[in-house]
């Protein structure tokens, strides 16, 4: 297939901030962004050419949606099969529908990973209650119960300590069945943005380093200060799973850095990530130009990195608080979502911080350049 031509429609699953950076990306490149939300004035449709109003399992908006692109992508991954069905029978889909399917079940996710050899932490699927008492026995406490779908920013999930937690934890996480994994020790946690095209053009950010506060990640720095023989361990990870899956699109991979030096993938998204937003000032083609390029068959350069950066999420009320501060502060790039309401825990936006290449500093430095939002951090603490 060739690259799709300019003034083409990029069709884009989902109304949120991803989306919404996309599209931006997409208008960059000539192309025209048709977003599918159940949000008339949400972030993404407020940038976008056009929007269909309806829910995802709403066939008959689907099929709206899906006659009026050319090609279709995600920001949101959670549609049902039949949706994805009904869309791929109309345009082409990408990342492919069957990719969408193993990363929105954990269980599948995680059977993938055993098929193609990469390594997992230790996990046992709980169909029911018996299930899980089996899984703590072979696990050891403590360990991490986790629903297989609809998961994100930590929601859906419950540290175990004990078997006394066995019953309500079970109960209480909906819907079944569940799966139970080890808790990982990990030195820290790394991603790898990865983007692959028709023409099997395959492409790769530097790892980046994640700290979450209450679930939700918190702060990326790039490039992740782990050793380069580790960091090229888990690109070659990220680009093998591009490959077995026969990803075209964008593909973030989660990991962790085991404090024994090996790694572990924990889970996987075929979509543009939060852990790869420094991409966005750092990089000339960033994670977003990337999709964009990956889902319309245009050449992926190589995803050079011209600076050192830390990203930082605006989260809530408090973040969106000091707007005006972090608008006078002449370090932090700001990146507003445009969403109306600051509700606690909802990501708001984001701050990258640019260094010179090799020179990240250390945790003081860091917090230092974050200005503003290094006060509300202690704050929050
Ligand atoms: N097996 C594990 N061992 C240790 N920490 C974990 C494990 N699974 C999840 N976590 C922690 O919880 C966070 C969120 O879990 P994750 O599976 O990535 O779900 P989500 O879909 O919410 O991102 C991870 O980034 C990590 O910090
Ligand atoms: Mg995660």
């Amino acid at each position: 297939m060739s690259a799709l031509p300019p003034g083409s429609i990029l069709g884009i699953v989902g109304g949120g901030q991803l989306g919404r950076m996309s599209a931006i990306a997409a208008a960059r490149l000539g192309y025209r962004a048709h977003i599918l939300t159940q949000e008339a004035d949400g972030p993404a449709a407020q940038v976008a050419h056009a929007v269909t109003l309806g829910r995802y399992d709403d066939h008959d908006a689907l099929r709206r949606f899906a006659d009026a692109v050319d090609v279709i992508t995600f920001e949101f991954e959670n549609i049902s099969a039949d949706g994805l069905d009904l869309l791929s029978s109309i345009r082409p889909v990408h990342p492919a529908g069957r990719i969408l399917r193993i990363s929105q079940d954990r269980i599948a996710e995680k059977t993938f990973m055993a098929e193609n050899d990469i390594p997992v932490a230790p996990w046992r699927g709980v169909h029911d209650r018996a299930d899980l008492g089996t899984a703590a026995e072979e696990l050891g406490y403590p360990f991490i119960l986790k629903t297989t779908r609809l998961g994100y920013d930590g929601k859906g999930q419950a540290r175990i300590h004990d078997a006394s937690e066995l019953d309500a934890a079970f109960d209480s996480l909906r819907p079944h069945p569940l799966v139970a994994e080890g808790m990982v020790h990990f030195a820290c946690e790394v991603s790898v943005m990865v983007a692959r095209n028709e023409r099997g053009e395959i492409t790769t950010f530097d790892v980046t380093e994640n700290r979450h506060r209450n679930g939700i990640l918190d702060l990326s720095l790039a490039p992740a200060r782990i050793s380069p023989a580790l960091a090229a361990q888990a690109v070659d990870l990220a680009r093998r799973i591009a490959g077995a899956l026969g990803l075209i699109g964008l593909l973030g991979v989660e990991m962790f850095v085991d404090r024994d030096g090996s790694l572990r993938v924990n889970e996987i998204a075929p979509r543009p990530h939060n852990s790869g937003h420094w991409t966005m000032n750092a990089c000339p083609v960033d994670q977003f130009e990337m999709h964009v390029r990956a889902v319309t068959n245009q050449p992926l350069p190589p995803a050079i990195r011209h600076s050192d950066a830390v990203m930082k999420n605006l989260i809530g009320p408090d973040d969106m608080a000091l707007w005006p501060q972090i608008m006078a502060a002449p370090r932090l790039l700001a990146h507003h979502y445009g969403k109306a309401e600051a509700r606690p825990g909802r990501k708001m936006g984001h701050v990258n911080v640019l260094f010179p290449h090799g020179s990240l500093p250390g945790e003081f430095g860091v917090e230092a350049a974050l200005g503003p939002l290094a006060t509300a951090a202690d704050n929050a603490a």
